[in-house]
Order: structure tokens, then C-alpha cells, then sequence
């Protein structure tokens, strides 16, 4: 098969958010995995966790959410501010975790942490169980640079600078966990809190600071979805809008039909199943953006002169991943195994994003440590990176590129492509869905390319996972480029495999 990639045809820029991750309280994702506190024996920075901080160091994800997913919609900041020793114990019922709760990684931790790794925090309010005062005061707490009561408890706290946070998730999932709303009982909680929220801004007409989100539809459910963002927009045309910069929608691949497939135990039709269940995503993701233009179309010129129009809202894709039958009744909670098949569809997920990228800003892979579609598994003192970080260690090159608009997959050969410019440099995906067969693909460019370097990530076995035991036996690794200079050039892409190959343009 042959695939042309013209340099010249863009789609947009690839905002570099379209990477990002997403960290919550449930099993074993931030206490234990992410969090070990101080006092442990396992070496850590400020009681993070050393050998999870270096993975995060080399990922640099953009952006990072956080403290929830349903969790936020339990959670009080308060609880999780000032000495350690000193803050409420709670007990965490969410999503099977059924653990106490210490509250040890809290405000401070988060932002410090973002800071470190250079991360924009997401922080979602909690709008279910919360109150508009107790947002306003997080917010005042996190970025309030004048001195004020708040402000002098958060240098008192550790850090007198400001944390300069702007993005904040107003409620979650509020269709199910986050409050079993309608669109319109939501729109009405939605607009107290967003017209509370400060604008960290010196004049009436500066533009806030702030970037507010919205909770989205469950995509998971399409005549739903639909129907919510519909309803979400007409209730929002009726009067004057709230301030709205993001549309969360979250979408995850659920596969939940064959109760004896797990992670790493599955047919050639499990493998197919989840394979193809994560391409529903890109026609969500049209769907939704075309439903926001629409609703928008609805908005009325406002009367007043000063007013200024709703136009724009950004979608978002706020939670994605694979979520296997059994990570319900796993141990640790939600704890699941990454194996080939994760692999692929997270490669696939991130080239369906980023060639979207003209509908879609930003997205959370969930979750980071220990929780569905993890980048890292740890036990005690011991780590493991699932295959899923080398995925996203290999397509850090496409982030801020440009997105090329290459044909997305030939579903007879299962080989999508995926390519992005950035100056001289065209960075191709080829991803090999194939569950048993191996394929060769001609890639052919307008004018002469020289490959510079290729990286693959494959396995004998597609059930092939990491291990605390074998911990390095699915990794990306160098494949020899060939460096002739010309306009196509051929690639066997292995049995379930992930290729990327960086061409300069002569
Ligand atoms: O990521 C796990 C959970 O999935 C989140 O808490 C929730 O938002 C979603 O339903």
C-alpha cells in the first residue's frame, strides 16, 4: 500500500495540550503511585516518588488535571492544605478505592508539582458537594498575587509567589457521578459559579485570566451526547452567557461485552473489538464540534454596547482511554495491565486527536499512574513504564507541529497514518493494527525526503505487557534509517506495531 504525504496540505496547529494527563484520587494513581509522603523508604522528591518523577520529567506532559474525575466532586480543598500532620482524615469510596483518605497531596503538592514538570494545572471545582465561596477562595488562594488573608495563608503555606493557575473545570460528568444533572439544572449551578470566578486582571476590560470549562456529554452514550450539547446551547442562548472557554467531553473505550476478556488474555475478536471501539472517537469528536457551532449560531447579538458576543468555545476531551471489564474489580482500584492492544489504540487515539486538531485543543490520557490506561505501574518500591509511555515518548515531536492532512486509515490493511510538519521536519506515525499479519508501506512525498530516524515499538506477542519481573520487555528502540535521499521510501511495519520515522525535506 501507498500513502502520500504532502507537506504543503495542513490542517492546523497540533496544540501541544492534546497531550495531556490526568491524575485523581482512586486506587492507587496519586497515594502510593505518585504520592509516598516524606517519611518513606522509597526515595522521593518532597514526597513524590523519584522513579515516577523522572518518568514525568522526561514526558513533560502540558498539561496535568486534577484533583478529579468524580473525585473532585467530594473533594474541599481545605482539606488538603497546610501541615500534613494536621489534615482531616476522610475515607474515599470512589470507583471501588474504598481507602482512608489522609489528604497528604493536596493544593500546594499539585501546583509544585506542575511547576516542576512545567505542566499547566486543570483543576476541577468540586460542584456537586462544594459551594461558590469555597471556589472562589481556592482560586483566590492558588493565584492572588496582592496580599490578602488567602494569599498570605498560601505563602505561610510554603509558596508567596502565585501560582498563576487559569484553568479551571467547573463540575464533572455532572450527567452521572458529578450530580445527575439535566442541561438545564447544570446551566443554572454553571452560572453561579462561573460568574463568581475572580478575573485576576487590573481593568474591567482586560479579558479574565481565567479559563473556564464546561462538563461536556458522556460520549460514551452518541444519542445523548447529541441531545445534551443541544440542550446544554439552548439553555444558554436563552439570557445573557457565563463566561465558557472549554467543552469537556470525555469519552472512554469501554470493553465490557466479553467478561472474560482482560487486559492480557484475549481472542483475535477481543483484539479487533477494542481496536475498532477507539475509532468511535473521531466521529464524537466531529459530532460535538459541529453541535458547538451551532449552538453558538444560537447566541443573540447582545443588547448592551460593552457586551461582548460568546463566539468561540474550545472542545476538549477531558478523560480517554481503554477501560477492560475487569479493572472494576481489580486491586488496587481500577489498576489494569497495558498489553499491545492498549498500545494501539493509544497511538491510534492520539493520531485521532491530533488530526483534529482543527476541533479539538486539549485532552487527559486516564489516567497517568495505576489507573486504566496508565503510563506507569508501581507496587512498593517498585515501578514499571507501560508501553503506553513510550507511545507518547515517541509522538512528543508532533506536539505544536503542524498537522498534515494524510488519508487516516486503510481499513482493509489496518495501517493508519498520521504525519505533522514542524520547520524542516515531517514526522510520521504508522501504527499496524493488524492483529497476526505484518505489513509493507510506500510512503511518497511530493519531492525528495531523507529519513533521519525511525523508532518502533512491537512485540512477538500482542498480549505482550511489562512487568515488575520483566519490566523492560515491550520498549520502543532505534531502527536503522535508511538515509537515501528520495521521494518514497518503504517500511515493514511489524505484526501490532507503532513506527515513527523523522524525514527532513531536502
Ligand atoms: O477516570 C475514572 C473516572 O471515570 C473519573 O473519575 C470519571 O470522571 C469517569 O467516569
Amino acid at each position: 500500500m501507498s500513502v502520500f504525504i504532502d507537506p504543503k496540505q495542513v490542517v492546523g496547529k497540533i496544540n501541544l495540550k492534546l497531550h495531556g494527563q490526568f491524575i485523581e484520587f482512586l486506587g492507587k494513581c496519586i497515594d502510593e503511585g505518585l504520592w509516598v509522603g516524606e517519611n518513606s523508604t522509597i526515595p522521593n522528591t518532597k514526597g513524590i516518588r523519584n522513579d515516577v518523577l523522572a518518568l514525568l520529567k522526561q514526558l513533560e506532559p502540558p498539561v496535568l488535571r486534577w484533583p478529579g474525575g468524580c473525585y473532585a466532586d467530594t473533594y474541599h480543598w481545605r482539606d488538603g492544605i497546610g501541615p500534613r500532620d494536621q489534615r482531616l482524615v476522610s475515607f474515599n469510596e470512589n470507583f471501588g478505592t474504598y481507602e482512608s483518605d489522609q489528604h497528604q497531596f493536596g493544593t500546594d503538592e499539585f501546583m509544585q508539582l506542575c511547576e516542576e514538570l512545567g505542566a499547566q494545572p486543570w483543576t476541577n471545582v468540586n460542584l456537586l458537594s462544594g459551594t461558590v465561596a469555597e471556589m472562589r477562595d481556592w482560586m483566590e488562594y492558588v493565584n492572588r498575587s496582592e496580599e490578602t488573608t488567602l494569599s498570605k495563608e498560601r505563602a505561610q503555606n510554603g509558596h508567596p509567589q502565585p501560582y498563576n493557575a487559569w484553568m479551571w473545570g467547573l463540575g464533572n460528568e455532572v450527567w452521572a457521578g458529578g450530580g445527575t444533572m439535566d442541561p438545564a439544572t447544570y446551566m443554572s449551578e454553571y452560572r453561579r459559579f462561573a460568574s463568581a470566578m475572580p478575573s485576576f486582571t487590573h481593568s474591567v476590560f482586560e479579558k479574565t485570566k481565567m479559563y473556564a470549562i464546561v462538563s461536556g456529554p458522556d460520549s460514551n452514550k452518541p444519542r445523548e451526547a447529541v441531545k445534551w450539547t443541544e440542550d446544554f446551547f439552548k439553555e444558554l442562548a436563552k439570557y445573557r452567557q457565563p463566561k465558557i472557554d472549554g467543552y469537556d467531553m470525555h469519552f472512554y473505550n469501554w470493553n465490557i461485552d466479553d467478561q472474560d476478556d482482560t487486559p492480557t488474555d484475549f481472542t483475535k475478536e477481543g483484539w479487533q473489538r477494542v481496536i475498532d471501539g477507539c475509532f468511535e472517537l473521531e466521529d464524537l469528536i466531529k459530532a460535538q464540534a459541529s453541535l458547538l457551532r451551532n449552538g453558538l449560531a444560537l447566541i443573540n447579538e447582545p443588547e448592551g454596547k460593552l457586551d461582548q458576543k460568546l463566539t468561540d468555545v474550545d472542545l476538549i476531551v477531558g478523560e480517554w482511554g481503554n477501560w477492560h471489564y475487569s479493572a472494576f474489580t481489580a486491586r488496587p482500584a481500577l489498576q489494569q495491565q497495558v498489553s499491545m492492544r492498549d498500545v494501539i489504540t493509544t497511538a491510534l487515539t492520539l493520531d485521532i486527536l491530533q488530526r483534529n486538531c482543527d476541533k479539538v485543543t486539549m485532552a487527559c490520557n486516564a489516567q497517568t499512574i495505576n489507573v486504566l490506561n496508565s503510563l506507569a505501574l508501581t507496587k512498593g518500591d517498585k515501578i514499571v513504564a507501560t508501553p503506553n509511555f513510550d507511545v507518547f515518548m515517541m509522538y512528543k515531536d508532533h506536539r505544536d507541529a503542524q498537522a498534515l492532512a494524510v488519508p487516516r486509515q486503510d481499513s482493509e490493511s489496518q495501517v493508519d497514518t498520521f504525519a505533522s510538519l514542524k520547520g524542516a521536519k515531517v514526522c510520521v506515525n504508522l501504527v499496524n493494527a493488524s492483529y497476526d499479519e505484518e505489513r509493507l508501506i510506500n510512503l511518497v512525498f511530493p519531492s525528495q525526503v531523507k529519513p533521519e530516524f525511525v523508532t518502533q515499538l512491537t512485540a512477538d506477542d500482542p498480549h505482550a505487557c511489562n512487568t515488575f519481573e520483566e519490566p523492560n520487555l515491550v520498549r520502543a528502540k532505534p531502527v536503522k534509517a535508511n538515509s537515501k535521499v528520495a521521494k518514497q521510501h518503504e517500511f515493514e511495519l511489524p505484526t501490532a506495531s507503532v513506527t515513527t520515522v523523522t524525514f527532513s525535506l531536502c
